[in-house]
């Protein structure tokens, strides 16, 4: 058995810092876990993210950017994800495939059903088996990430910096307008509708210790069939 585990939301919802806190309490208690995130996670995956996400970008047009985050996702999974999975392990991802559907889909208005096929062919049809939505009014999530991205910091903007460093990239995505967050925003909340036995929503106002707990008793009961560490090597 292995676990695939994604954290969804808009800006600045703190689904990145939820993410790494569940990753380090799965090591400590010895399960074989990796956290990673979309788009990235790869070498190649991390190229891809510098060109899609790069604010000085504004060219690109909506096809090149589905393809770019497809592009993305197909190394992500083959290289990464899916052989962890295909060893028991648990997967713990800062974005994934609901987030084209959520931004290219209800953000920018192009056909789910494409988008929806050209994902089966990126991921193979691999599905998360739950997924956390971090749910926070798309102004409150703009202003909390236009501030974390103020902070000083010397690493360079476009970074490919694992989900839990520092302070954040403001980047294309972000810099697109309030209507355009707000429709990501429900289009998340409508893909909850059509899968709610997947989907675990949180509200991101809540402090990080309480949503750490939440998400934990979730958790904790899906980790029957997952053997720690030191199984494997019996
Ligand atoms: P990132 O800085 O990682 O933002 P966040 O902290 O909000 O996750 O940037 C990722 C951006 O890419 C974010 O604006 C959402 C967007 N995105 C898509 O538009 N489509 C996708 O398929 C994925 C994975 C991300």
């Amino acid at each position: 058995m292995s676990l695939f585990i994604t954290f969804e939301g808009p800006e600045g919802s703190g689904k990145s810092t939820q993410a790494r806190r569940l990753y380090e309490r799965l090591a400590a208690a010895s399960y074989p876990v990796i956290v990673t995130r979309e788009p990235g996670g790869t070498p190649i995956s991390d190229l891809i993210r510098r060109i899609v996400l790069d604010l000085q970008h504004s060219e690109m047009v909506s096809t090149t950017e589905t393809l770019l985050f497809s592009a993305a996702r197909a190394q992500h999974v083959a290289e990464r994800i899916q052989p962890y999975l295909a060893l028991g392990g648990i997967v713990v991802c800062d974005r994934f495939a609901d987030s084209m559907l959520a931004y290219q889909g209800f953000g920018s208005g192009q056909d789910l059903d494409e988008l929806r096929t050209l994902t089966r062919i990126a991921t193979g049809g691999l599905r998360p088996d739950i997924t956390f939505y971090l749910d926070l009014p798309a102004q409150e999530g703009l202003d909390r990430k236009r501030k974390a991205a103020q902070r000083p910091s010397n690493a360079s903007p476009l970074s490919p910096r694992p989900p839990e460093a520092g302070p954040q990239e403001w980047n294309r995505l972000d810099a697109r307008d309030l209507a355009y967050h707000e429709r990501v925003r429900s289009g998340f909340l409508e893909l909850v509708k059509l899968e709610p036995e997947r989907w675990q929503v949180l509200d991101a106002h809540l402090s990080m210790d309480e949503l750490s707990a939440r998400i934990w008793h979730v958790i904790e009961p899906r980790l029957s069939g997952i053997r720690p560490l030191e199984d494997h090597t019996a």
